[in-house]
């Protein structure tokens, strides 16, 4: 059993997050687990249903970019760990909307790592801020090569370089103040409980609903895709076994382009729905490019590995398919989602080429 410990993990509601809370609350019940998250679209209660009543488990309504409130909540509470997910976290709304990016992003990781500081005042004895970070920041990649601890930062849209810019302010607080801290920088997650902005449940929704599945320019960006499970499990690993002051790649070895991903999952959607093998794949049309779209992300985990012996435990196909019935067996979850703002969001997203 591990020791007794309160953690703060912001952005518990959203995709990643929600994962994450679930899977610390279930498997260590000494640990009081605080979820801090101010429900943007992007967070859901609803994701969380399962443990909601779990008596080491709250949730605190709160924005961290509202700095009072952050100092506010770490002097009123002992917290031994904060793990930092809470972001503006799509790339196609950064370029929208860049400022909620930087307030969020930037602003509020130095508002937690501040009152962290304070509230830890120089006792750093058993304290750790673990920041959950992106690949995005090293990038694009050519045909060749991977992403590396040590790859030098390249970010290129608003979304990665409010991340990059948190990542060095995680690392500067390490170096100038001795914060005990730690990095993780993953690639592409998939699975249950992502907001359909991004490409797979948006895909899926659609093709449930015979609506065109848009794809950007040539449909030959590749990005490399985690279960997301599997990221929280390399969280895990990290929080309980990372160095300090250390950074960890976190990926999948399991590149795809785009349009290969879709017409995987368009067979499997065809299957699923008993329908004529084809008829998703009709579905297909090719949309004006994102701005800036980075070419192809690929994450090199040796370091996760061999130094902490992490590795994923599904197999893409696997994962792929239960995310498919996952969706389509969750119908209610997708039509809470997709209404109110969703519509206009989509509209304005979308300009056909
Ligand atoms: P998400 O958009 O699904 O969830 C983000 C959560 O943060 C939401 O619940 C939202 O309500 C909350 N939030 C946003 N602004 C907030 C604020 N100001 N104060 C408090 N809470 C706020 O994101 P996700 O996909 O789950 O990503 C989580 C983290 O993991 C992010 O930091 C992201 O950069 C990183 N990441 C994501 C991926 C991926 O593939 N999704 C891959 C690597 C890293
Ligand atoms: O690499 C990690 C990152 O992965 C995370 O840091 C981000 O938070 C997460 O959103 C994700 O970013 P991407 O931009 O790679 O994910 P998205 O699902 O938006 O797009 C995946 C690819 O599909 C990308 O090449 C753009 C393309 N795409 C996306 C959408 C939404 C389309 O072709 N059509 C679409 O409608």
């Amino acid at each position: 059993m591990e020791n007794k410990k309160t953690i703060l993990i912001t952005g518990g509601a959203g995709f990643i997050g929600s994962h994450l809370v679930r899977r610390m609350v279930e498997r260590y019940p000494n640990y009081h687990i605080v979820n801090l998250d101010v429900l943007t679209y992007a967070g859901n209660l609803t994701n969380l249903k399962d443990v909601e009543n779990a008596s080491n488990y709250e949730f605190i309504k709160g924005n961290i970019v509202d700095k009072e409130f952050v100092d506010q909540l770490f002097s009123e509470r002992s917290f031994d760990a904060v793990i930092h997910l809470a972001a503006e976290s799509h790339v196609d709304r950064s370029i929208s909307s860049p400022l909620d990016f930087i307030y969020t992003n930037i602003v509020g990781t130095v508002n937690l790592l501040n009152s962290a500081k304070n509230a830890w005042a120089g006792d750093f004895d058993g304290k750790l801020f673990y920041h959950v970070s992106t690949d995005e920041v090293y990038g694009t990649l050519g045909k060749t090569g991977f992403f590396v601890e040590t790859t030098s930062y390249d970010p290129r849209s608003p979304y990665s370089a409010s991340k990059a810019s948190s990542d060095h302010l995680v690392r500067a607080y390490w170096h100038t103040y001795d914060m005990p801290i730690v990095i993780s920088n993953c690639s592409n997650n998939y699975g249950p409980y992502q907001f359909p902005e991004k490409l797979l449940p948006l895909s899926i929704n659609n093709i449930k609903h015979g609506k065109t599945i848009p794809i950007y320019g040539d449909g030959k960006y590749t990005r490399d895709w985690l279960w997301v499970d599997d990221h929280c499990s390399a969280i895990d690993v990290i929080f309980h076994e990372g160095k300090l002051g250390e950074t960890y790649n976190i990926g999948g070895d399991n590149e795809w382009q785009n349009i290969d991903l879709i017409h995987v999952l368009c067979k499997i959607m065809d299957k699923k729905l008993g329908n004529e093998p084809g008829t998703a794949a009709k579905l297909i049309t090719f949309v004006k490019d994102r701005a800036g779209h980075d070419r192809r992300y690929a994450i090199d985990a040796t370091k996760l590995k061999t130094e902490l012996g992490w590795s994923p435990s599904l197999q893409f196909e696997e994962g792929l398919e239960k995310t498919v019935d996952w969706y389509l067996a969750n119908e209610e979850w997708m039509e809470n989602v997709t209404s109110g703002n969703y519509q206009k969001y989509y509209e304005d997203q979308y300009v056909e080429r």
